[in-house]
């Protein structure tokens, strides 16, 4: 059957892109923000998976307030890099695995979670700068991607406790299937920012890492932590942290198998735009 191998986490950030669409990384203000994941992309050259479920947030741009989906799964073929503003990202069309895809909807939904099927999606800053993050910059992505949205822009939005429970449900999902794939589940977006009203700017990083040692450690508590705790310390798009659980829930600590993961890699950096940058990789040991 299919198994989840590893769980990778990181911020995203439309400025990241840029910088890489515009041959910037070279910079001195980008350079650290890079460095730290030199690391992640030679662990993802000897740690390919077959398929990543990548959990992210679109940011009004495939969906607008006409519909707002809280949880959304891509079961399309392929996926195009959206326009935000200044036509699509030069990066390569992310492609899906619409009979895995179809099988994690039917056992989730199954499993009590309404999620909405999604088959023409245009995929935004939230899914393809994470991708060059871990990839680089290749001409076509080595693996097929599962895009996940989550509701984090337009309230309400779902708890940190219902991320949790989703992500061991996608994990029971995906052992259930009938083929030996290898899957890694990102959790993206984070980690404390606010790009809007009085506190914009706001970046609180020894919360961020209390978050990172608590999601590493005890994801179960961590995952207990109400709504307004986010926006109070992490700003109102530290909210965005909420996807880093689902992939934490699809851990097999989580599901009891009684081995903590290895931290792969750690890495915290601020600031990247207006938003302090996390990330982690974490791997399976059973
Ligand atoms: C920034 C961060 C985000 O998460 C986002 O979606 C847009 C902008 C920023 O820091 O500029
Ligand atoms: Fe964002």
């Amino acid at each position: 059957n299919a198994r989840i191998t590893a769980s990778v986490y990181s911020s995203h950030v439309p400025a990241i892109g840029a910088a890489i669409d515009h041959g910037k990384t070279e910079e001195p203000y980008w350079v650290p923000m890079f460095k730290g994941f030199e690391f992640s992309k030679q662990w993802m050259k000897e740690n390919t998976p077959d398929v990543i479920f990548l959990v992210y947030n679109d940011h009004a741009t495939n969906f607008d307030l006409g519909v707002i989906p809280t949880f959304a799964i891509g079961t399309a073929a392929e996926f195009e890099p959206a326009d935000e503003g200044y036509g699509p990202r030069p990066v390569p069309v992310v492609k899906g695995h619409p009979k895995l895809a179809s099988h994690i909807a039917q056992s989730v939904i199954q499993q009590d979670f309404d999620l909405t099927i999604v088959n023409d999606l245009k995929v935004d800053h939230g899914l393809t700068v994470p991708m060059n993050l871990m990839f680089g910059s290749p001409a076509e992505w080595p693996c097929k991607v599962i895009p996940f949205h989550v509701n984090v822009v337009q309230y309400p939005v779902p708890s940190g406790k219902r991320c949790f429970a989703l992500g061991q449900a996608i994990r029971r999902a995906i052992e259930s299937y009938d083929e030996p794939l290898k899957v890694q589940i990102w959790g993206t977006g984070g980690m404390s920012h606010q790009l809007q009203g009085p506190r914009a700017g706001l970046i609180n990083a020894e919360w961020d890492n209390r978050f990172l040692d608590r999601l590493i450690a005890d994801p179960a508590d961590l995952s207990t932590m109400p709504h307004i705790d986010y926006v109070r310390e992490a700003g109102s798009e530290g909210i965005e942290l909420v996807m880093w659980l689902i992939a934490r829930g699809a851990m097999s600590d989580v599901a009891g198998s009684g081995q903590a993961p290895k931290v792969a890699h750690r890495f915290f950096h601020v600031p990247a735009s207006n938003t302090a940058v996390g990330h982690l990789i974490l791997e399976n040991q059973v």
